[in-house]
This record gives structure tokens, C-alpha cells and sequence, in this order.
């Protein structure tokens, strides 16, 4: 099981209703083996007594940065130092603007401009105010900065309103913070991932492929391996170079990726399928180059199998993650082929649009799964995909815990 023994956290506690969560947090926190210590912003006492992180956490709980007893029993810079991983918790619209300005005016925000240690930030607020503009632009300036994000969730908010800004469930917030740490959020598990288009070929010089470049499976590959997992990588044709450390095994079409998929699959706990795979294939390839007959040809196509499929149905099937590429109703579609194809999760998003999907470095995501979603906003494919590691080491082991 993933741990964070011997990790020093340091739990970041700004004002919002969801602090009431923080000190399940802490226990969880501690149960996976960390120290931790927290801070709060004035506001997050209106919410939680100090006194209540002081019983859950075993130590004294650092509110006021001129408070000379806390200051000498440990000082703010020293405190900062001491941290392996900033976790903050809720975070409200206020502490993320004034994280994205290095504002330092109150003692959690000092700690976070004096920490060298990474930053891991799960937002709380009204749905509006994560969709504002002004918040959307301070959380993509923390993002180019390397704070990872965790959340928000989609539900029904403390005010009454439905949307995207529930901060997400503490065992989620456990899973980003090994996976922050440069994780083992996946330790000991092995992953199986599709990657790449597949070629059909027509005759020997020719073929019919697609867009697809890789880029978001082979992120999803390198992610997985940070996470602590073996990956084997089962990869269609690309200009990529593959992610070190990952098993590599190189196919052609999609009855190769198939063949491949199958000789390897009664191995492994999770299995990926990112490739864009050729739906039909040319019935029979020539044996030679086809020559121009100056009259229109045909090409007779059959339905090529649905490796996905084939895989989520097997008795025992691993956990399974789809991706669906989309060019409209991108929910229903996506929600579509969890069900019809009896996968754990699925990835969509949508393309033929200039700026994310195929061939970009930019992508983003909707995640679903049965009795839940996420959506990953645009960012880098290597952010994203580190995201999406971290939503597949929570989804397997909850249900994995469901399953025992
Ligand atoms: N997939 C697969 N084998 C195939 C076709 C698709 O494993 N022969 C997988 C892809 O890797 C992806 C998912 O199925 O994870 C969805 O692919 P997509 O092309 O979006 O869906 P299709 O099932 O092919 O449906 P459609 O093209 O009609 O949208």
C-alpha cells in the first residue's frame, strides 16, 4: 500500500465552510504515515477552533505569524523548511489570488512564498467564483509555476447552488499528495498502456492511419512510472521518443496492438487504452505496390476489434480506463462508452478544434466513471496526465476496497 511515512506535511487551512473537512484530512494524513503540522489563516478559525487540528495532529497549530511562543517554539522560516509538501486545504478564491501574487501578509501565505517544497492546492469555493475569469487566470499562473492542483468536484455546494467547486474528498486529497511527492500513489502495481495511432496498411508502401501523436499516452506512460508503477507501453507508430524505464513494445496494427495487448494483459492491475486505434482495416493488403489505373479505385474495409472492449469484458478484467476522442456531446458520448464497453473510467475529450486534442501539447479532459466525474482543464499534456494518474490510483482503490 502507498505511504507517505516519514513525509513532513504541512496542512494549509484558509477560510471556507469545507474546513470542516481538513481534520479528517489531518487523520487520514496520518494514518498513510505522515507528520503533520498545520497553519491557518484568521478566517479559517471563524470555521475550526485551532484547537480541534491541535488534537487531531499532536502538535500546536500555528495561527499568527507575530505569536512570539510560536515563533520560538518553531519560527515560520523554519517551519517552511521543515515541510516536505504544502498541502492546502481548503483553498479559498482569496488564498489562491494572493498565492498567485506571492502576496506574504499572514503566516500560511509567508510559508508558501518561503517553502521550497512542492505545493498542493484543493480549491474551495461558489461555483462562480471558480469559474471567474480572475480565478481561472491565478490558478493557470500557479499551474505554469508547478502548484499542482487537486479538485474542485462537481456537487451540490454548501450554498445551495449545483456546480464545480466542492472541495475535493479527503481520500482524493491523500492520493494527490502521493502522487506530489513524486508518489507511489501507484506503487507495486503494473499498468498496461495503449498509446499512438495504429497503420492498416493498403499494399506495402502505403496505409491509413490518423492524427494521433502519442504525446498524452506516452504522458501517461512517464506518469504512471513516476507513481511508482511498471508500465509496459504498447505503442503504435510515433515520433516520440519512449518515457525511460517503461517496458516498450512496438506495433504496427491494430491486430498487432491486439495480439500484444492480450499477451500481457492476465498481468496486469490497470490497463489504459490510449491509442487511436483504426476502427477498420483493408480486408486484404496487397502483395505488391498497387499501380494508378487512371480509373477510381476501391478499398474493401472491415471492422478491426476493439481491443478496449475485448479487454474490460475478459473474466477478471483489470481495472479499466478508455479515452474517448469527441467532436460533440462529449459527456453523453463518453458516458456512452463506460457503459456499452464495461470500463471503470474514460477520458474524453473533444477534437477538431486548433489548440488541444491530436497532435497538440495541450489537452483537456472530462473524466467519468459510474456515480462520478472530474474535468481537467486545458493544460500540459504532462500536467494532465499526472492528474489523471492521480484520479486512477484513487478510483482503483476505492474500488478495490469495494471489491475486498
Ligand atoms: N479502442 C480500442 N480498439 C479499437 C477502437 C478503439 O481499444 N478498435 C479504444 C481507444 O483506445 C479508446 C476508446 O476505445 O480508449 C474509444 O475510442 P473511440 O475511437 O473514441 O471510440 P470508438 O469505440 O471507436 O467509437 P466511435 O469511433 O464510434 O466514436
Amino acid at each position: 500500500m502507498a505511504t507517505l511515512a516519514q513525509r513532513h506535511i504541512l496542512l494549509v487551512v484558509t477560510g471556507g465552510i469545507a474546513a470542516y473537512k481538513a481534520p479528517d484530512l489531518v487523520r487520514r494524513l496520518r494514518d498513510a504515515g505522515a507528520t503533520v503540522r498545520v497553519a491557518m489563516t484568521p478566517a479559517a478559525t471563524k470555521f475550526v477552533r485551532p484547537l480541534t487540528f491541535q488534537a487531531v495532529s499532536g502538535v500546536s497549530v500555528h495561527v499568527d505569524l507575530f505569536d512570539p511562543g510560536a515563533e520560538a517554539a518553531m519560527g515560520h522560516i523554519e517551519l517552511a523548511r521543515w515541510a516536505d509538501l504544502v498541502v492546502v486545504a481548503p483553498a479559498s478564491a482569496d488564498f489562491i489570488a494572493r498565492l498567485a501574487h506571492g502576496l506574504a501578509d499572514d503566516l500560511p501565505s509567508t510559508l508558501c512564498l518561503a517553502t521550497a517544497a512542492p505545493i498542493l492546492v484543493a480549491p474551495a469555493m461558489n461555483r462562480l467564483m471558480w469559474a471567474h475569469a480572475a480565478t481561472q487566470a491565478n490558478v493557470a499562473v500557479l499551474r505554469a509555476r508547478g502548484v499542482r492542483f487537486v479538485g474542485p468536484d462537481e456537487g451540490e455546494q454548501a450554498c445551495g447552488e449545483t456546480g464545480a467547486g466542492r472541495m475535493a474528498e479527503p481520500p482524493a486529497i491523500v492520493v494527490a499528495a502521493l502522487c506530489a511527492q513524486g508518489g507511489d500513489a501507484l506503487a507495486g502495481l503494473r499498468v498496461l498502456l495503449t498509446a499512438g495511432p495504429t497503420q492498416e496498411p493498403i499494399d506495402p508502401v502505403r496505409f491509413i492511419t490518423n492524427r494521433s501523436s502519442g504525446k498524452m499516452g506516452y504522458a501517461v506512460a512517464a506518469a504512471a512510472r513516476d507513481a511508482g508503477a511498471r508500465v509496459t507501453l504498447i505503442t503504435g507508430p510515433t515520433r516520440l521518443v519512449a518515457p525511460a524505464g517503461c517496458e516498450v513494445v512496438a506495433v504496427t496494427t491494430a491486430q498487432d496492438m491486439l495480439d500484444a495487448v492480450l499477451a500481457r494483459v492476465a498481468d496486469c492491475d490497470i490497463f489504459i487504452a490510449s491509442a487511436a486505434v483504426a476502427d477498420y482495416t483493408i480486408a486484404t493488403p496487397a502483395p505488391h505496390k498497387v499501380k494508378k489505373a487512371g480509373t477510381a479505385l476501391t478499398l474493401t474495409l472491415t471492422p478491426t476489434p476493439d481491443i478496449l472492449r475485448t479487454v474490460a469484458t475478459r473474466a477478471g478484467a483489470p481495472f479499466t480506463v478508455g479515452f474517448a476522442a469527441e467532436t460533440e456531446r462529449l459527456a453523453e458520448h463518453a458516458r456512452g462508452k463506460l457503459t456499452s464497453k464495461s470500463l471503470n473510467m474514460i477520458a474524453a475529450n473533444l477534437v477538431g478544434r486548433v489548440g488541444t486534442g491530436f497532435e497538440s501539447d495541450d489537452n483537456e479532459l472530462s473524466v467519468f466513471w459510474k456515480g462520478g466525474e472530474r474535468q481537467l482543464g486545458k493544460a500540459a499534456k504532462q500536467a494532465l496526465a499526472r492528474d489523471l494518474v492521480a484520479i486512477i490510483a484513487e478510483r482503483y482503490r476505492a474500488e478495490a476496497v469495494h471489491s475486498e
